[in-house]
């Protein structure tokens, strides 16, 4: 039985004072539901929120890690930075980290491993653009980015891995996959981690759909056999909308 995890994205948006403010919008409806929640939010707000969410059952996400344990990477974050501040998840690999800031199927394995390494769990991202999606390489590329993404994997830290299902072209657009054809990926990807480990492992993996989630489309999404859960982006900036997929 795979519980749902609804995850918010918050990208580069909030301040210390807004975070806050939306985190107390949240936490007393987030504890009457059953599906583990998570809030990946900018560094600056991890500490903060952190303090905010404390006997709630929000959950702390980062957006990205590097992969060393330290040293000389201006403008970078390690991983025990973030354990230390008690971050459970990050997000590693999100296509918005692929394209405008050059990360590659071999960094993306590179954060998994060392994340798993320290403890962190991470929400591997993968998924097709609009011009792969139209010379039908949907499959193609999501194995490959998984099958590199979990090189060198062992079995057992499996449990630990999230992926998320977000097609480029959904993610900001108002554009969603249908929720039957997100759920064909996702099955697929499924079949990819099978082929990789076996059936226990991927029937046990979480994979979430990310694209243009809103409360008005999340139960339908939701009721895929093979979707568990979300990454939202633009929703998650606004306790009602957030709430509404949350309890969807
Ligand atoms: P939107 O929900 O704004 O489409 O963003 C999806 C996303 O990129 C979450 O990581």
């Amino acid at each position: 039985m795979r519980i749902p995890i609804i995850a918010g994205n918050w990208k580069m948006n909030k301040t210390n004072n807004e975070a806050l403010q939306l985190v107390n919008e949240l936490k007393t409806h987030v504890n009457e539901t059953d599906v583990e929640v998570v809030i990946c939010v900018p560094f600056t707000a991890l500490s903060e929120v952190r303090k905010a969410i404390e006997g709630t059952k929000i959950k702390l996400g980062a957006q990205n890690i590097h992969w060393e344990d330290g040293g000389a990477y201006t403008g970078e974050i390690s991983p025990d930075m973030l354990l230390n501040i008690g971050v459970e998840y990050v997000i590693i690999g999100h296509s918005e980290r692929r394209q405008y800031f050059h990360e590659s199927d071999e960094t993306v394995n590179l954060k998994v491993k060392k994340a798993l390494e320290k403890g962190l769990k991470p929400i591997v991202c993968v998924g097709e653009t609009l011009e792969e999606r139209e010379a039908n390489k949907t499959f193609e590329v999501v194995k490959r980015q998984t099958e590199k993404a979990l090189q060198g994997i062992k079995e057992e830290s499996m449990e630990q891995i999230v992926i998320a299902y977000e097609p480029i072209w959904a993610i900001g657009t108002g554009k969603t996959a249908s929720s039957g054809d997100a759920n064909t990926v996702i099955a697929y990807i499924r079949e990819v981690i099978q082929s990789l480990y076996n059936d226990t492992i991927s029937e046990m993996i979480r994979i979430q759909y990310g694209g243009s989630v809103k409360a008005s489309n999340a139960s339908e999404i939701m009721n895929e056999a093979d979707i568990d859960g979300a990454l939202v982006g633009g929703a998650s900036l606004e306790a009602e909308a957030f709430l509404g997929i949350v309890h969807f």
